[in-house]
């Protein structure tokens, strides 16, 4: 079994219902970008939306892109911002995995647990590059090399296919170089261990099901994967991944 590709769609209400760690992640990610207030920015990957409206809170000028290929997502993150004008917000609907055409380039790039879904990185950031004002900031994270090792290891043991062939968890000397060739300077990437505990076993086999293995699922017939979850569940010593996340901060070239 090969696990396939593509933008998929994602299961919004189970995954607004758990406590993810992304949401650490994007607190991470937006405690640095030096924002003045009035930019415009996009936040690639923005799923239900919920560092989107972070986002819009430290640019109460400004003006936040949204872009996601996952129609559930989108939808819970209209639900959430319905409050916020055109004004404001823009949502998209797009794949990544194709070059990004926005109306008007952004000053700033955005993104978290997304990035490694794509899988050329060479033409994502020539992508993201293309849509940022010369000088704009990305600033960003995602799974890197060795991310989700614990599953990994167990999926192999169960002969299921990794996430790994569906997911490009690259070195951050690999980010560096690609970002490189892309037009960012000022380049900083690290790839830090950050493992994730669920606090029951109800809430791990959701985070797995929704999440970690939400691509290797795709390509096993629905009525076998309650039972792959349970076995991959069954093998992890507790309801731990071992995230490894690259983070990423960088200019596109003035
Ligand atoms: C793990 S979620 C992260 C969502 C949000 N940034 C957060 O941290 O909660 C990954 C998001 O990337 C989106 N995504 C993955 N591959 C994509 C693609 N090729 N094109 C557009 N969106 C994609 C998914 O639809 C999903 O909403």
């Amino acid at each position: 079994m090969t696990a396939i590709y593509r933008p998929r769609e994602w299961d919004a209400a189970t995954y607004d219902s758990l406590p993810l760690p992304h949401q650490g992640w994007g607190r991470g990610v937006l405690a640095s970008p030096p924002l003045r207030g009035d930019e415009r920015v996009l936040d690639v990957g923005a799923g239900t939306g919920r560092d989107t409206a972070l986002l819009l809170e430290r640019l109460p000028r400004g003006h936040v892109v949204a872009v996601d290929g996952s129609t559930a997502m989108l939808a819970q993150l209209r639900d959430r911002l319905a409050g916020v004008g055109p004004d404001r917000l823009t949502t998209l609907h797009a794949d990544l995995t194709v070059p990004l055409t926005l109306e008007e380039p952004v000053d700033a790039v955005f993104s978290v647990a997304t990035l490694h879904w794509v899988p050329d990185h060479a033409s994502l950031f020539r992508s993201l590059a293309g849509v940022l004002q010369p000088g704009g900031q990305l600033r960003a994270e995602w799974g890197g090399a060795g991310n989700v090792a614990n599953v990994e290891a167990v999926l192999v043991d169960l002969g299921l296919p990794r996430i790994g062939e569906a997911c490009n968890f690259a070195t951050a000397e690999q980010t560096a170089e690609r970002l490189a060739a892309a037009g960012f300077t000022d380049i900083d990437v690290v790839c830090v261990p950050d493992p994730a505990r669920m606090q029951s076993a109800a809430q791990f086999e959701a985070f797995l099901t929704s999440v970690v293995l939400s691509a290797v699922l795709d390509s096993i017939p629905t009525g076998q994967r309650r039972q792959v979850v349970k076995d991959v569940t069954a093998r992890l010593p507790e309801p731990q991944v071992d995230f490894m996340r690259l983070q990423a901060s960088a200019r596109r070239a003035a």
